[in-house]
């Protein structure tokens, strides 16, 4: 194994470990959400966010455990906008993650509330797991305000109205970009500054990671509408073709597969060359954003 593969690995495994440790009791008279909540929240997926988070932590200089909890809350939030993004009223998707979809399993109004709940945990996540030994308070109320600053009208929620306001209308190359990075590049830079607030470090790491964020950000959505087309459903865990069914405007449309693809390059060396002055930068984020953009799923 890499380096790179061991370190990823091992966030991981302490991700899935965090995580379960938040997750609320199944054998309750309201135990159909919890477990809609669990299904959605440990159904797979990259966890590409929460790996963000504490290596942004350790690039920085920090203790990667001050920074869990705010992993745990930015991956709880993206599940959430997974649930609500395969409902019927959004892209309407009957799988995710390899299986099917939340609302598919657990039926609509199960799945808006574990959606909703999600949310609620996340905020709770961040205001009663951070550990006050490890961070000050004025930390972790950074930490909050960032991430559901991302996660709302300016962010993940906006980029979400956007996206589906558009669909099958023309749509500007300003205004696919900007839709993007906030459904997607948002929380993805939510996931990195809260990182570097976690190692409680300065404005230029927090800068750095928001430049690293932006770019990687935009690849990562320009990535998953070139895997909307060419991928292959078994691997991705989800059905292709669901942009084209929701005449989604997307890279591919405007732009072409390779073009999209240049830009998904060209945007991740970017986020590369940002990075490389933190404190304790080593190939880790370039290897991941580099990998991202190769990703076949
Ligand atoms: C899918 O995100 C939705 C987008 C924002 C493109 P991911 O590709 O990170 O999904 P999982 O978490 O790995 O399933
Ligand atoms: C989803 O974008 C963005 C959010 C969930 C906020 P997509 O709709 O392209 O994501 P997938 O392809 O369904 O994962
Ligand atoms: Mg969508
Ligand atoms: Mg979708
Ligand atoms: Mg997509």
């Amino acid at each position: 194994m890499t380096a790179y593969n061991t370190r990823f690995h091992a966030y991981i495994e302490e991700i899935q470990t965090a995580l379960a440790g938040c997750l609320p009791a199944q054998d309750s008279l309201q135990g159909e959400v919890a477990r809609a909540m669990a299904y959605s929240l440990q159904g797979g997926g990259k966890r590409i966010r929460p790996v963000l988070t504490l290596e942004f932590c350790r690039a920085c200089g920090g203790d990667t455990r001050a920074a869990m909890p705010f992993a745990c809350a930015v991956e709880m939030v993206h599940s959430y906008s997974l649930i609500h993004d395969d409902l019927p009223c959004m892209d309407n998707d009957d799988f995710r993650r390899g299986r099917p979809s939340c609302h598919v399993a657990f039926g609509e109004a199960t799945a808006l509330l574990a959606g909703d709940a999600l949310l609620n945990l996340a905020i709770e996540t961040i205001l009663t797991r951070a550990d006050q030994n490890l961070l000050s308070p004025s930390s972790i109320l950074r930490a909050a305000a960032v991430l559901f600053g991302c996660s709302g009208t300016e962010g993940m929620i906006g980029g979400q109205v956007i996206d589906l306001a558009n669909e099958g209308k023309p749509v500007s190359e300003q205004v696919l970009a900007q839709t993007h990075r906030l459904k997607t590049g948002a929380l993805i830079k939510a996931a990195c500054v809260m990182g570097a607030v976690a190692a409680e470090a300065d404005e230029v790491c927090v800068r750095a990671a928001e430049a690293y964020a932006e770019n990687l950000g935009l690849a990562f959505q320009i990535v998953d509408d070139i895997l909307d087309v060419t991928g292959d459903a078994a691997v991705l865990g989800k059905k292709t073709g669901s942009d084209a069914a929701n005449n989604k405007t997307t890279y591919v449309t405007l732009y072409g597969l390779e073009a999209s693809r240049e830009m998904a390059a060209a945007l991740t060396e970017r986020a590369v060359e940002s990075v490389r002055g933190l404190p304790m930068a080593d190939s880790f984020l370039p290897d991941l954003a580099r990998s991202l953009a190769q990703r076949v799923k």
